[in-house]
């Protein structure tokens, strides 16, 4: 049985690549540093921590192993973790899987990532597409925009926002847009790509694009919520998210990514890979959408 590799295969995405995986009929181990998790995958799975401090450990883990599919990687800069180690990490990460004869890796990257970009989060991501395809192993590089369905945190909690407060903010004139995708088409796609023999880059979007603030009354239509939509500056709405990060002790947004958001990089031109519809995934999961929040740092 073939054997395939998943980096955090009890995490957002990791999870539903590791199931479809399970599906295929391949046989998955994951590296990450959360305990075994046996009402997700039974014992299914054998857990290797992701040791990037061990290389050689790393590297045994990997051992046998076909294609690696890549999750790895920090949302934010924090005390604890940071977008510069999520860099030097995922180096470590590529050269254990080169050492231990990985034939494959799909790594899940950024849409729009720049080295020129003023946002570490995106000069990160463009740093590590360079290791990989400068690494001399076979990949596929994925560039989601946002991905959407059970358990996401970002429409989830533009949804919690939307239900606690009558009146919500965007920032700016809210004329940047947004291309999510859901997770079963983006699960889908690195499945497939991991198939594949060439090296290719694609950005996994969705087939539909919304302005941000109308993505807002789409969210708030879905879940039946009235709220006055209102243009808001970016140190008031920061001022807000700081706030509400603070109720829940997390980061619910930080400053590079309302930037990011607003130089419009949560987009893409690019042709549909995924299929499903938000506004379809919203009414149909509307009673349930934004019911509580998603803590990030609860995760951790
Ligand atoms: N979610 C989105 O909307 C979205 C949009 C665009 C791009 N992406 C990209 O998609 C990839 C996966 O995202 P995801 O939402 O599925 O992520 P996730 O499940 O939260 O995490 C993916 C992996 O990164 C590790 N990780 C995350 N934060 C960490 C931290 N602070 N310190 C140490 N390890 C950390 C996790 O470790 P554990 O295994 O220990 O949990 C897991 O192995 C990322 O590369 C992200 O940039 C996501």
């Amino acid at each position: 049985m073939t054997r395939h590799a998943v980096t955090g295969a009890f995490g957002y995405s990791g999870r539903q690549i590791a199931k479809r995986l399970l599906e295929c009929g391949y046989e998955v181990v994951t590296l990450t540093n959360k305990p075994p998790q046996s009402e997700l995958f039974g014992h299914a799975i054998a857990t290797y921590p992701l040791t990037f401090d061990h290389p050689d450990d790393l590297a045994k883990s990997l051992n046998g192993v076909d294609v690696l599919y890549n999750t790895y990687w920090v949302r934010f800069n924090h005390k604890n973790f940071t977008h510069a180690q999520g860099v030097q990490n995922s180096g470590v990460l590529f050269d254990a899987a080169k050492s231990a004869g990985v034939r494959r890796i799909v790594h899940v990257s950024i849409a729009n990532p720049s080295e020129n970009l003023p946002f570490e989060y995106y000069r990160g991501k463009a740093e590590i597409e360079k290791k990989l395809t400068t690494s001399g192993i076979a990949h596929t590089i994925l560039r989601p925009t946002v991905l959407f369905g059970r358990g996401d945190i970002l429409i989830n909690n533009i949804a919690w926002t939307l239900r606690r407060f009558p009146i919500v903010g965007y920032f700016g004139k809210g004329d940047y847009h947004v291309r999510p995708i859901h997770l079963d088409d983006f699960a889908d796609l690195a499945v497939k790509c991991g198939t594949r023999q060439n090296n290719e880059i694609i950005d996994a979007v969705g087939p539909e694009n919304y302005a941000y603030r109308d993505l807002l009354r789409l969210i708030a239509n879905a879940i039946g919520t009235k709220n006055l939509l209102i243009p808001t500056p970016i140190w008031m709405g920061y001022l807000v998210a700081k706030f509400v990060g603070w109720i829940h002790r997390d980061t619910f947004l930080t400053l590079p990514e309302i930037g990011a958001l607003m130089t419009d990089l949560l987009t893409s031109e690019a042709p549909p890979t995924g299929t499903t519809s938000l506004k379809q995934y919203l009414y149909e999961n509307r009673e349930s959408i934004g019911k509580t929040y998603a803590n990030e740092l609860r995760r951790r």
